[in-house]
């Protein structure tokens, strides 16, 4: 049993078109889980400064990632919304952790190794880092749950490995300021700092593949726009993605386990089911047996049901440059608060002098 206070944090980079996949993977639980816990929501800007370094439209993007926070449901007055980079503390814990954590662990990151490609010797610095300052986005608010989509789930095991190691390195100092809490960690009761936040992965959606190709995860780099939704389309775009989604000859399954070895038809059934907000057997349930020819035009309708009036919201949201840059800077004014009273314990634990 963790005695941290129950905190929700999550992080979408402003690189490129939101989609489906974001969508149900991510923003969809962020608003979900606002009924139950606090929540931090943070478009991470300083992250995406690893994917392209100049960016002649980073603002833009994240006014527009926070217009999809905004349109989707989730209130920037209850919980916080703001971009990473106007709260420096981010960068400042993301260095301890750089200290923290091994070149080894960066190594065997997957997506590390999917986007250094070949030339490792030549990907940034920041890109192996990239781990890193995510862990501090995290375990700078001490947030004990992160909703992400699968493709997140080995980052999150290397925050706790970095929890873990910081704790234990410093668990003398951790101690003498009588700063732990008591966590628990395996078998074993330790007085930590930082907690073992938990992923909250999961649901029909948490991983929704390309619609070119069910091996494919649905990507913002996918230089297929085919292969995904972005929320931006409009009914007819939705509407001609989904006709066009590759499939296979035979007609659905009554039972989730028919959709062993298809992909492409376990896939478009997920994206039903998250939609709807229905498991992937209520989906086959009222489905199985029939063909795509009559499943997908019912998907397309749901999608569009879905999908449009949050595409109109975040359009109209974007464009009020003035309302959505107030919401940053207050939330950021708030984030800024919580990070700045981690940090200074964190400064005393390490031995920085301050004051
Ligand atoms: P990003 O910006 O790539 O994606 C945002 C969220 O969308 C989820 N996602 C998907 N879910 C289901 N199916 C898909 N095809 C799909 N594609 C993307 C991602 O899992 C993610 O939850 N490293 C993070 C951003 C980040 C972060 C954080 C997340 C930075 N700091 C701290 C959580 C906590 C990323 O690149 O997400």
């Amino acid at each position: 049993m963790s005695a941290f206070k129950p905190l929700v944090f999550s992080g979408v980079q402003p690189t490129g078109n939101l989609h489906l996949g974001n969508y149900l993977g991510a923003i969809k639980k962020f608003v979900a889980l606002q009924e139950t816990s606090d929540c931090i929501y943070c478009v991470v800007d300083l992250h995406s400064l690893t994917a392209q370094l100049v960016h002649a439209d980073l603002q833009d993007q994240t006014r527009s990632i926070t217009a999809a926070f905004l349109a989707s449901g989730i209130d920037p007055k209850k919980h916080i919304v703001f971009n990473q980079s106007r709260v420096m503390q981010h960068a400042e814990l993301a260095w301890i952790f750089n200290c923290v954590a091994r070149i080894g662990w960066m190594n065997r990151m997957t997506q590390f190794k999917d986007k250094a490609g070949k030339d490792r010797e030549n990907a940034s610095l920041g890109l192996l880092a990239y781990p890193s300052l995510m862990a501090a986005d995290i375990l700078l608010y001490r947030a004990t749950h992160v909703p992400v989509g699968e493709d997140q789930k080995q980052h999150l095991e290397l925050t706790r490995d970095i929890a873990q190691k910081f704790n234990n390195d410093f668990s003398a100092r951790i101690a003498e300021l009588g700063v732990g809490v008591e966590i628990q960690v395996g078998e074993e009761t330790v007085n930590g700092f930082f907690p073992m936040t938990e992923p909250l992965i999961g649901g029909p959606a948490a991983r929704i593949m390309s619609l070119r190709d069910g091996s494919k995860k649905m990507s913002k780099s996918d230089p297929s726009d085919l292969s995904r939704i972005n929320l931006t389309d409009d009914a007819d775009t939705i509407s001609k993605k989904i006709k066009k989604a590759k499939t296979d000859p035979d007609a659905l399954p009554s039972e989730v386990d028919g959709l062993a070895g298809r992909p492409e038809a376990e896939n478009l059934v997920g994206i039903y089911a998250g939609l709807a907000d229905i498991g992937k057997e209520a989906v086959l349930g009222q489905f199985g047996g029939q063909q795509f020819s009559v499943f997908k035009p019912a998907l397309a309708d749901l999608a569009v049901d879905k999908l449009a009036p949050v595409a109109a919201e975040m359009r109209r949201i974007s464009a009020d440059h003035a309302y959505v840059d107030g919401v940053l800077r207050d939330g950021g004014e708030r984030a800024g608060n919580l990070a700045e009273t981690t940090m200074k314990t964190v400064r005393d634990i390490v031995g920085l002098l301050q004051g």
